[in-house]
């Protein structure tokens, strides 16, 4: 006894037809065109697209910055990716300076485990590799690849709070080439912006908008060349995350056009939010739109799509990361450094690319899976568990209306944040039914399964799929 969803156009990265899936357990038996449905609980899916669940390869549920923390928990913020249409997260785990990546996985396990209502995976941050020249923490980076870290973070911003130096992320880059894990570069040359920022400061130029004014796209690009030279000289990939601009797109170009395995991730506020539209300069509301990279001209929005479509950038993810406008964004109401970086996202991310990239004809209906799902998967090595829809896959599955019209609200969404970057946006294109490993998780827009039932995931180290 299974569950058949019938006549359905099934949507992976490499095909679309019309075929029915048999979930047995978790997991997918069966996909062709006319399953005998007798003995299943069948799902009528016509007219919908079947899609393998969305990747969101980078949130930050229940995360400590800038004195708060993130406004979502694993729970409140996974039930809010599974409604729409997200089944598996990538999140962050970070070592605290001075103490081991073991204690910073437990801590993140234990944030997650009993709360997650999909299944979730864990980045390390990188910020310490400690004493002997680094050997303890390289060490450390072998350990967390055993246990399914695949990946791992460093900071080129931030400075004193999570940056790292070169010789850090090139000994870190090395330890790759022998574990076979993938370093993502958060790319911003933070001692320059720094500098910056303080001027601006001193200028008395406190407001929201000097966040974006203070990080140029140069920064950003200087950061994302010195990132693949170094995982050049170490003869490893490298992912470039929330890249936000044409000048730091440039240089995972001019790499890949050379054979570099730099691989990098876009997100919807990049493509689709600028500083003409949301920061005027005029009011502290714009603290809503203040994150890391900060939102970039408009100009920059075409370049960032074309890069989807050309694969120089492979995935779409969120960086949710909200703090709510009423209390926590306050904190930089007098000086914009002080306002907590981030916002909220994982909730929309495949009604906005749908709605503005399918439905605008920006991207295929397949390159959109290969976008939020298959190339996640791939990537971060969870592939072919996770990202697609084949026989013995996890029963991770959209059944996606295309028809469905949905005005995005925080007075609906289910992010635990005071306001959405989107409010009052309307998308074409929404998540019906969402299955998680077999179990319907999310109907209609309403959340339907039990909390905390999402796994950890042990993500193989695959070199981001290069080797
Ligand atoms: O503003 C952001 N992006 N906050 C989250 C931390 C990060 O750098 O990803
Ligand atoms: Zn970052
Ligand atoms: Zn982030």
């Amino acid at each position: 006894m299974g569950i058949l969803i019938q006549s359905g156009m099934v949507v992976t990265a490499e095909r679309f037809e019309k075929a029915d899936v048999l979930v047995e357990g978790s997991t997918i038996r069966e996909v062709r065109a006319q399953i005998d449905p007798v003995g299943h609980t069948v799902v009528n899916a016509s007219g919908l697209f079947v899609l393998p669940g969305g990747i969101d390869a980078h949130t930050h549920m229940d995360m400590p910055f800038g004195g708060t923390v993130s406004a979502d928990d694993f729970l409140t913020g996974t039930r809010a990716a599974a409604i729409g249409g997200t089944t598996t997260i990538v999140d962050f785990a970070i070592q605290a300076k001075g103490t081991r990546m073991r204690d910073a996985l437990d801590l993140w396990r234990a944030k997650a485990d009993g709360k997650a209502c999909i299944d979730y995976g864990l980045h390390m941050i990188v910020t310490d590799l400690g004493s002997d020249n680094g050997k303890q923490g390289l060490h450390d980076m072998d350990d967390m690849v055993r246990e399914g870290v695949a990946s791992f973070k460093l900071f080129m911003a931030y400075p004193n709070v999570l940056m790292v130096d070169d010789g850090t992320i090139f000994k870190a880059l090395q330890q790759t080439a022998k574990n076979g894990a993938l370093v993502c570069m958060h790319a911003e040359n933070g001692s320059a912006i720094d500098v910056i920022v303080q001027q601006a400061l001193a200028e008395g130029k406190t407001a929201p908008i000097y966040h974006a004014l203070t990080r140029p796209t140069k920064a950003e690009a200087e950061a994302v060349h010195r990132s693949i030279a170094l995982a050049e000289m170490a003869g490893v990939p490298v992912y470039i995350v929330h890249l936000s601009s044409e000048d730091a797109l440039n240089q995972v170009r001019e790499a890949r056009d050379r054979g570099v395995p730099a691989f990098a991730e876009t997100c919807p506020q990049y493509l689709l939010l600028s500083i003409e539209d949301q920061m005027p300069g005029k009011s502290f509301e714009e603290a809503k739109y203040v994150f890391t990279p900060p939102l970039r001209e408009k100009k920059n929005q075409p370049k960032l799509w074309d890069g989807l479509a050309t694969d120089n950038l492979q995935v779409v993810s969120t960086d949710h990361c909200p703090f709510c406008f009423a209390d926590q964004k306050q904190l930089g109401k007098d000086d914009f450094s002080k306002i907590p970086n981030g916002g909220p996202g994982v909730e929309n991310r495949m009604q906005l690319l749908y709605h503005f990239g399918v439905n605008a004809g920006k991207i295929s209906l397949q390159r959109f899976v290969e976008i939020t799902a298959t190339a996640p998967a791939r990537i971060f090595g969870m592939y072919p568990k996770k990202g697609t829809i084949a026989v013995g896959s996890d029963a991770d599955l959209v059944l996606w209306d295309p028809e469905a019209e949905h005005v995005i609200s925080a007075a609906t969404h289910h992010m635990r944040c005071d306001f959405s970057m989107f409010e009052g946006w309307k998308v074409k294109g929404n998540a019906r039914k969402v299955y998680s490993r077999g179990e319907l998780v999310a109907d209609g827009g309403r959340y339907v399964a039990s909390t905390g039932r999402g796994e950890y995931l042990r993500r193989e180290a695959r070199g981001g799929a290069w080797r």
